[in-house]
């Protein structure tokens, strides 16, 4: 059997749930970096200035999807030389739609911060924005996958400090952009909410998002298996340690 991929989705907030997970991120420390987010979060301010802005945050959403592909195409290797351990097979195929499904909801943020781009007339070069993610997605490629192959639980404790970067510059732009919170966000991609939102709200689900992927990928790293409960955020649920 398939794993049901809606176990994996990262559960969505209400507004004010949202401003107070967006307080909790701000008051809780930032996860020291390790030599190699250093070096990437590095030669983006390089490219792409220190400050945060919607255009650096398309550029780090771009790569923030790679390790899960990568993640997804071992997972894949491994589920064909199972030799017939149906169990092991299947534990892995739940990794492959936990990757997935997170893979989505990281195309969902690319999407989002490219319609907020849009909507206030900020043009993207088609160099820097477009060539130059390419070209530094493919060594990052490369290496998450080579890393995966051969340690799985360092890619995802790297991640998980991608992950944690990427949540706590979401929640403090929005901390800092104040106009925010009066701009309306309608269309298709809010039918996450039943109720109207802001690009503020959006953003803070972003980080929240990032938030979960971050304990999605400590909880991997300790070899054992989170299962999404949107009501208990911080107790990780672990059970049978998994090989992939
Ligand atoms: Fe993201
Ligand atoms: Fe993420």
């Amino acid at each position: 059997m398939i794993a049901d991929t809606t176990t994996f989705e990262t559960p969505t907030l209400s507004p004010a749930a949202l401003r107070m997970e967006q307080n909790n991120t701000l008051t809780s420390p930032r996860q020291r970096r390790n030599p190699i987010t250093f070096m990437l979060f590095a030669t983006i301010d390089v490219l792409y200035g220190r400050k945060a802005d919607l255009r650096k945050f398309l550029v780090l959403e771009h790569l923030a999807q790679i390790p899960y592909r990568s993640w997804e195409r071992v997972a894949q290797r491994r589920i064909a030389r199972t030799n017939g351990r149906s169990r092991l097979a299947r534990r892995i195929q739940e990794r492959v739609a936990e990757a997935r499904t997170q893979h989505d909801n990281e195309q969902w943020h690319m999407l989002v911060i490219e319609e907020l781009i849009a909507r206030c007339g900020a043009r993207l070069g088609h160099l820097r924005y477009r060539i130059l993610p390419r070209l530094i997605a493919g060594p990052w490629q490369l290496f998450t996958w080579i890393l995966h192959l051969v340690k799985p639980e360092w890619s995802y404790t790297l991640n998980a400090a991608f992950e944690d970067h990427a949540e706590h510059e979401y929640m403090r732009f929005v901390a800092s952009h104040p106009e925010l919170a009066t701009q309306a966000f309608g269309g298709e991609l809010s039918d996450r909410w039943s109720q109207p939102v802001t690009a503020a709200d959006v953003l803070r689900q972003i980080g929240h998002d990032e938030r979960y992927h971050k304990l999605e990928s400590r909880a991997a790293a300790t070899g054992a298996f989170h299962v999404h409960q949107p009501a208990a955020l911080d107790n990780e649920t672990a059970d049978e340690p998994i090989a992939a």
